[in-house]
């Protein structure tokens, strides 16, 4: 039996009007990883705040090591030995890698100033733990990429030397090769005798890695299992408190002998998108994969011109968008979700509605004049048919569960009716069931003449909705495949690694 570090007795907490969490019981054991999981909205990252002082539990006691503790502040969890990964990025952007992960204990020399030289030295060996370039630590945070952001707060926590160590869906931004790094991570970890409370929607990953799975669904316990006497199946049924099945949706629905929509000629984007050219069709859902740094996102923000293409042309129904800013492109009938929530998507202090209908105000004034009521009953069909998990439209978006914010995005590019959706790995942070949910809607906006291009790094969800793949690997697209049924795993990573293909 495992030594019990943490133990949780009849925790609640209530937000004005909304009851998160309704007397959960969780124990924590040293040298185990204990997944969490549950539907968009069930309590797992508000349990976790509390673990870790961000929030105080409205009922309930938290016992640490045998003695009853109660947490005002981020600083006494942070003392004893618990360390938390937020859900959200929470860098400064404007600070470099190794003043992020030393912030608020930066060494400091006898005179009294930062000891740079060590604080580089101290950075550079947590970066390559995980697997960073040790030239990045003097590097601004802004100028990494999200899924680099994310290893900077692994690094930053594991500089932390934690006993209980809280992960809040760390790798919904990482892709595979990443993830690799930071389960292999994890598992050293664990056999360090660090605790580890790993919450994600990826059950492949979930069951890779832990050895216990509690269960939570709007905000009770509703499961707790060893990982070796549960079925995947079982798990997502408790999850969803019914049985749980995948439908099939692939349908071929592009009109391959129609004029393109959408047609990218010979783009290069500095030496990170390195001439690709592809059509896109009325109704086709394409789907665009490949491993980390495949210059995937760089791909669709030049088209998008949220990057000035070094050269190449970008033509929508013939006509030539190359170099129209980004703003103006709703005009053009195109429309972004760009990959990581916090850094490019919400506004945090605004309502869910202003998130919503912010993009496609014009659409909604005349002469000056905005029709509010007719903006607030939009507003209110896409939050009902994206199924978001909120009190009322009013509530701020900072309160949203994280993947409910994720919709939210998604419904506010809807409304600027665009005739090109381009999603940026849409589904992550998402839960089982609203992914299927996603998936429909993908599959609807297809049915109603709407073509998307989809950036995915999972397999899965790759082969379920995509008419075309394009694969790409270090800036080039390195394979084009119809998703006739027959698309093999296989293929994919060869072309996505780029190596020969065996007849
Ligand atoms: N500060 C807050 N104020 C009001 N409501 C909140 C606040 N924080 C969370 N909630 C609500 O509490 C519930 C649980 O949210 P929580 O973020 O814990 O969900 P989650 O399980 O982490 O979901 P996800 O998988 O989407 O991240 C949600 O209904 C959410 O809207
Ligand atoms: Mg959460």
């Amino acid at each position: 039996m495992k030594d019990l570090l943490m133990e949780v007795r009849n925790i609640s907490k209530s937000f004005s009007g909304v009851q998160a969490l309704k007397d959960v019981e969780f124990q924590i054991y040293s040298g185990e990883v204990h997944a969490l999981v549950g539907e968009n909205g069930a309590g797992k990252s508000t349990l976790m705040n509390i673990l870790s002082g961000v929030y105080q539990q409205t009922g309930g006691t938290m016992i640490w090591q045998g003695k009853e503790v109660s947490f005002q502040n981020t600083r006494e969890p942070k003392s004893l030995g618990i360390a938390m990964i937020h859900q959200e990025l929470s860098l400064a952007a404007d600070l470099s890698v190794m003043e992020n992960v030393y912030m608020g204990r930066l060494a400091k020399t006898s005179f009294h100033t930062i000891d740079y030289r060590k604080l580089k030295e101290d950075t550079v060996k947590y970066l390559r733990r995980v697997g960073l370039d040790e030239g990045l630590a003097e590097t601004k945070v802004k100028e990494l990429s999200v899924s680099q952001q994310q290893m900077v707060e692994i690094a930053r926590a594991l500089s932390l030397d934690a006993k209980l160590l809280i992960m809040d869906e760390p790798s919904a931004c990482l892709t595979q090769n990443e993830t690799k790094i930071l389960l292999d991570l994890i598992r050293e970890l664990r056999d360090q005798g660090v605790a580890i409370i790993y919450i994600s929607h990826r059950m492949d990953e979930v069951f890779e890695i832990a050895q216990r799975i509690t269960v939570l669904r709007d905000g009770c316990v509703v499961g707790n299992f060893m990982s070796d006497e549960v079925s995947v199946d079982q798990i997502l049924s408790t999850m969803v408190g019914r049985e749980y099945k995948v439908e099939k949706l692939h349908s071929c629905r592009a009109a391959y002998q129609d004029e393109p929509i959408l047609e990218v000629e010979k783009l290069w984007y500095k030496n990170i998108v390195k001439g690709v050219s592809f059509k896109l069709y009325p109704s086709e859902v394409l789907v665009i994969t490949g491993l980390v740094g495949a210059g995937r996102t760089e791909l669709v923000e030049t088209i998008f011109g949220c990057r000035k293409a070094t050269s190449g042309k970008v033509t929508i129904e013939g006509r030539n968008i190359t170099g129209v800013k980004a703003c103006k492109m709703t005009k053009e009938g195109l429309a972004l979700v760009p990959e990581g929530r916090k850094i490019k998507g919400i506004l945090p202090q605004m309502s869910v509605e202003d998130n919503t209908w912010i993009s496609a105000l014009s659409r909604f004034t005349r002469f000056g004049i905005i029709r509010t009521n007719d903006a607030a009953k939009e507003v209110e069909h896409q939050i009902n048919s994206l199924n978001v998990k909120t009190p009322s439209v009013e509530q701020l978006m900072k309160h949203l569960s994280g993947g409910n914010q994720q919709k939210v995005i998604l419904g506010r590019c809807l409304m600027c009716l665009p005739k090109i959706l381009i999603l940026d790995e849409p589904t992550n942070g998402i839960d089982v069931g609203a992914k299927q949910e996603i998936y429909k809607i993908i599959d609807d906006l297809s049915k109603q003449g709407i073509s998307v291009i989809c950036i995915s790094s999972e397999i899965a969800e790759v082969m379920q909705i995509a008419d075309r793949v394009l694969v790409m690997h270090e800036g080039s697209v390195t394979g084009e495949l119809i998703n006739d049924g027959h698309l093999s795993q296989d293929v994919i990573m060869q072309y996505a690694s780029n190596v020969k293909i065996q007849a």
